[in-house]
């Protein structure tokens, strides 16, 4: 079974055990873990020596009460999947670890972080911000591994390090999809039948524009409008059907890195209740 660490002092412990030199990877999760979580333990574990993940439902980066309390908690099968897929060990703290109390300083993301899931959930990057800081800072690992299905958390965090001196390289790994398109999410296990069905909506929408870009089309608007033709077929309205500049993660300036195949097709979209989201750099397929 995998070592479970509670507090940042068995962390601490783990950590200067470590042999002299040995390269961490580590995979910061909120847990009910899935493919494509395993996915980023996988490569970790293909490039360093030791591998740490930790498993933190973190209240900061939640804006609604009850999102943060329906949110999937299945340690037992996390620690599982985590083993079989090759991490050392799991770091599993409790808020009261993580956070002192009244604690207050808080990472805020610049204009990257204000529109999108910035706008639609106020806050959240700022604790998302905080919290990858912080386990960054205790887990002082040489690789850290985030998925692209986030985009804007990933551009963020990329952001983050950069601009903040952290001493680790972002290792990015492609979103993981189930036959029909979806992308694997903790928040797919809400999803019910109808819901289910409706789901690969995001992923249809996101290939008109990356269909509609290799048929030569250039104008943000006109590759937004393809999108939202497909959900409007759906009978889904969506929070947001956008192209960015993957170098800004803002809207593309007019004609500026489109024929560098810089430009991303991001959407969320609210399915029977449960909000999903999704992107496709326009130069794939
Ligand atoms: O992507 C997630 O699961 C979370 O936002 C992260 C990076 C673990 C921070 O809580």
């Amino acid at each position: 079974m995998i070592l479970r660490l509670r507090t940042r002092e068995e962390l601490a412990r783990w950590r200067a055990r470590l042999a002299p030199g040995a390269a961490l990877g580590f995979v910061p999760t909120m847990g009910a873990l899935h493919a494509g979580h395993q996915s980023l333990v996988v490569a970790a574990r293909r490039e360093c020596d030791a591998v740490l993940a930790s498993v933190f439902v973190n209240p900061l980066q939640f804006d609604q009460r009850d999102d943060f309390e329906r949110y999937p908690r299945t340690e037992d099968a996390d620690c599982e999947l985590l083993h079989a897929s090759g991490a050392d060990a799991v770091y599993l703290p409790a808020a009261a670890d993580v956070y002192r109390p009244g604690a207050a300083a808080r990472v805020l993301p610049g204009p990257a972080g204000a529109d999108f899931e910035g706008r639609l959930r106020p806050g959240h990057f700022a604790g998302v911000l905080t919290v990858v800081l912080k386990l960054l800072q205790r887990a002082r690992p040489h690789r850290a591994y985030f998925g692209e299905k986030d985009a804007q958390q990933l551009f963020l965090v990329r952001e983050l390090v950069a601009d903040l001196d952290v001493p680790v390289a972002i290792r990015p790994c492609p979103t993981v999809r189930e036959a029909d398109g979806l992308a694997l999410s903790s928040r797919n296990a809400r999803l019910d039948a109808a819901a289910r069905a409706q789901a690969p909506v995001l992923f249809r929408a996101l290939r008109a524009a990356v269909a509609l870009y290799a048929a030569g089309e250039r104008r943000p608007p006109a590759l937004e409008h393809g999108m939202r033709t497909v959900y409007a077929a759906a009978g889904i309205i969506p929070d947001y059907a956008a192209v960015v500049d993957d170098a800004t993660f803002l809207a593309p300036q007019d004609g500026a890195g489109a024929d560098a195949g810089a430009w991303r097709a991001i959407t969320a979209a609210r399915i029977g209740g449960t909000r999903l989201l999704d992107n496709l750099a326009l130069a794939a397929c």
